[in-house]
């Protein structure tokens, strides 16, 4: 049996280039590797544990799958679909949630950054997240998952419920590690923390066209361009790793050589990486206005892989039913 993958994003809009590089970038690298059965969806009931707009939400869910297959993911090589239309998942996280103390999901990073930022939002939905974002990838037995570096602390608890469900009722879950590409963090535009949607000016989206790119990036704040060592946080260290991320390592070995020496003149670097991310995503950009007036080949897919990946996790979940004690027609 090949080893399985499972990852998955939110449908919090077009994804955005620390989406792309972070998440997309490696579901891609393990689609084309042939030991690997790999499920990818968009995660819509992770979508609703912080404020969302309603009147979008399938919307955004569907353009996330259009990005999907404009990036390169291929529903004869991947399961694509999205995760409210497999609810074998919330009712896996049901059964997980036993195997998990509220102090632990109490003391999380990401629990406590996102109700930093929605206040009145510590809903048990968003506390419960890890666990549902568990029960993703148990249901399907993955052992890799290809996502950035913030998602470790929530594999961290995969882990830890995997050997717990494994201890207890003598289940045969493997312990899921991450994936990792070369854009495991991409760094916001802002110079603080990394690329997010909640933080206004902090992102560059795959649909962004080149003008609105050259914007963005004239607002990442920037020095007199040299010094005696090279800044290694806030607005200049964002532009060098997107140098190294986009144009390659001796470019930005080359401009951190230029900083330290006569200088960079940050208008000719800013315009060079805009007309670099803009040729990149350029191509997903046609693809996906492509698919876009194909909208019955997207639900197509999306149907086709619920029913593939409905197919997997009904077994899973009867056994774990099944070992837990659960009532059971033999
Ligand atoms: P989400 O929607 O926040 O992020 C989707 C993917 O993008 C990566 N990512 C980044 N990578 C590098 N730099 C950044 N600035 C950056 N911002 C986002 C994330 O690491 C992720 O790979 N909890 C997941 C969704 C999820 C999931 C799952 C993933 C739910 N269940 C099961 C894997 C397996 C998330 O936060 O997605």
């Amino acid at each position: 049996m090949k080893r399985r993958v499972f990852s998955g994003s939110r449908p919090t809009g077009r994804l955005h280039l620390g989406n792309y590089l972070g998440g997309v970038r490696g579901y891609l690298e393990l689609q084309e590797n042939p030991d690997y059965e790999t499920i990818y969806m968009v995660m819509d009931l992770h979508a609703i544990t912080t404020p969302y707009d309603k009147e979008n939400l399938a919307k955004y869910t569907k353009q996330v799958v259009i990005d999907y297959l404009a990036c390169g993911l291929d529903p004869e090589k991947s399961i694509i679909t999205v995760q409210s239309l497999v609810p074998e998942h919330a009712y896996l996280a049901h059964l997980l949630s036993s195997a998990v103390t509220v102090a632990r999901m109490l003391h999380l990073p990401t629990y406590k950054e996102k109700i930093k930022q929605h206040p009145d939002g510590a809903t048990v939905a968003l506390l419960n997240y890890p666990v549902l974002m568990s029960a993703d990838i148990l249901a399907y037995k993955a052992e890799l998952v290809p996502v950035g570096v913030d998602q470790e602390p929530h594999l961290e608890v995969a882990r830890e419920i995997a050997r717990k469900m494994n201890d207890k009722y003598n289940l045969s879950f493997p312990e899921p590690k991450r994936f990792a590409t070369k854009g495991e963090y991409v760094p916001s535009l802002t110079g603080e923390g990394k690329m997010s949607k909640s933080v206004e000016g902090s992102y560059i989206s795959l649909g962004d066209s080149f003008s609105d790119i050259k914007t963005k990036l004239a607002k990442v704040p920037t020095d007199l361009g040299k010094g005696s060592a090279v800044p290694k946080e806030g607005g200049v260290a964002v532009l060098l790793q997107l140098v190294e991320l986009f144009l390659g390592k001796e470019e930005r070995f080359s401009y951190e050589k230029k900083y330290l020496g006569e200088g960079i003149r940050y208008q000719e670097l800013k315009t060079r990486l805009a007309e670099e991310i803009y040729e990149q995503i350029k191509p997903i950009q046609k693809r996906a206005f492509e698919l876009e007036s194909k909208k019955g080949f997207v639900d197509e897919v999306i149907y086709d892989g619920a029913k593939r990946a409905r197919k997997i996790v009904s077994s899973v979940l009867s056994e774990v039913k099944e070992k837990m004690g659960l009532y059971f027609k033999k």
